[in-house]
């Protein structure tokens, strides 16, 4: 046991930051539009599903292996195990941080550059999403705008890591968290009083059966992953800064509770303005960069809500960003020895260098292609599609399997003992989702991802 490992201040502290972690890119600018190309409501639903019988199951099995742990990935595998196996395991979720901020941070740095072009006036005359679109080629298709704000959203999200798990990480949290659900709530007002909202509404809410297919069910469950930010650890580490008696299953209802409200709130701020405008929902990945900021050009003060909505990307962006740095921190202080500052700057460093080729993907090496598909695909990819999918299936089966069910089972109680006085079910339940349901319907995404089905 380290002596001095640090803690949360607070459990209000742990919960902003956690759900800072997974309210991300992943709810404002990806369910969205995956929402947006899957046919709304109907897909909502499964998602809905999705994160009840996997998403929620598997984040208490996370939590709860970090906080009885008290460890990084790898060092809380080595704790319950001495396997090599599940010790490669966690060192994969360490690799899968590497990776995934790589490339995070160049979407994180361009929502702090459409901040910056709000300001400047250059998102407030367009005619069409074509044009905003033109914008938008042109700034990401610039190196040296695209590495500057990478740059950028780098230097923030290790000047936040630097200061520490209460003092950097929570206290941060505990001012972007609020800040973050005001704009949103604002957006949303915005965005139901607007002439022509009840369109947006009507496809968030009436669905239509017909657009559930296969693989759009396959969708839902990749995602209902990412956005929880599970399957690589962060979850893991930020469960680790716990007290051994705070309760797991409540506060992760109330992480998914906060990411899923929250994902749903940016679908009906920005589907009702979509609608309002009559543009297209399906409009793919550029709907946040491309559709939108034609939508706030055509409307009255949409200078103010453009700048409000890129700040709320921006921030979410950061507050996840942080939690997969705070993985490859963890890892190199508990494991190896290292002082914080000093494998925040190493790492975070690495990282950033590491991003370089994806934030050119857009730009000098959009061609370099393998596969067809450019270096920020690949890296994108292998992480979200393959390593995510990949480490949420070991821990279902880690928690379910593996670790003794007596052991299991006493440390989930642990500080939960009334819930699971109240609720005797809870316990079996929760053991079938991730005994059966998740490895089964998890195994299937992998297989989809590696193009078996
Ligand atoms: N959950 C974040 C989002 O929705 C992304 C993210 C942050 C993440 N940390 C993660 C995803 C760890 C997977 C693993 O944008």
């Amino acid at each position: 046991m380290t002596p001095n490992r640090e803690a949360w201040g607070s459990r209000f502290g742990f919960i902003l930051a956690a759900a800072g972690s997974a309210v991300g890119l992943g709810n404002i600018w990806k369910f969205p539009y995956i929402a947006g190309e899957n046919g709304g409501a109907a897909f909502i639903f499964v998602y809905l599903v999705c994160i009840a019988i996997i998403g929620f199951p598997v984040l208490i099995s996370e939590i709860l292996i970090g906080r009885t742990t008290q460890r990084n990935p790898v060092g809380a595998f080595a704790a319950l195990t001495h396997s090599k196996f599940w010790i490669s395991v966690g060192f994969l979720g360490v690799v899968a941080g590497f990776m995934i901020l790589s490339f995070y941070s160049v979407i994180g740095g361009w929502t702090i550059g459409y901040v910056v072009e709000t300001l400047r006036g250059s998102l407030s005359n367009f005619q069409s999403p074509d044009e905003a679109g033109v914008l938008f080629g042109k700034l990401s298709g610039s190196p040296t705008w695209s590495l500057s704000y990478h740059a950028i959203f780098f230097a923030l999200t290790m000047f936040i890591v630097i200061r520490g798990v209460e003092g950097g990480i929570e206290r941060s949290s505990k001012i972007m968290m609020p800040v973050l659900v005001s704009i949103l709530v604002i957006l949303m007002i915005r965005g139901v009083t607007l002439d022509g909202a009840s369109k947006g509404l009507a496809f968030l809410w009436v669905p239509d059966w017909s657009k559930i297919t296969g693989q759009a069910i396959l969708i839902a469950l990749g995602h209902a992953f990412f956005t929880l930010s599970l399957g690589m650890g962060a979850m893991l580490t930020y469960g680790s800064y716990m007290g051994k008696r705070d309760n797991v299953v409540s506060a992760s209802a109330q992480i998914v509770f906060l990411d899923t409200l929250i994902a749903l709130m940016a679908g009906v701020a920005i589907f009702t303005a979509v609608f309002a405008s009559g543009l297209d929902p399906a409009a793919g990945p550029g709907l946040i960069f491309q559709t939108l900021p034609a939508v706030f050009a055509s409307m009255t003060g949409g200078v103010y809500f453009s700048f409000l909505f890129f700040l709320l990307l921006a921030i979410a962006a950061l507050t996840s960003g942080i939690s997969l740095l705070e993985v490859v921190v963890a890892y190199f202080v508990d494991e190896r020895g290292w002082d914080r500052k000093g494998a925040v700057l190493i790492f975070g460093g690495t990282i950033f260098l590491i991003g370089v080729p994806s934030a050119l993907s857009f730009n000098l090496m959009a061609d370099v292609k393998i596969f067809d598909k450019t270096f920020f695909d690949i890296v994108d990819f292998l992480a979200s599609n393959i390593l995510l999918p990949f480490g949420g299936l070991m821990i279902a089966i880690f928690v379910g399997w593996i670790w003794s069910t007596t052991a299991v089972r006493a440390a989930v109680k642990e500080g939960a003992e009334q819930l699971f006085d109240n609720y005797p079910w809870f316990e079996r339940v929760w053991f079938i989702f991730l005994k059966f349901v998740a490895p089964i319907l998890i195994t299937l995404v992998l297989l989809n991802s590696l193009g078996f089905m």
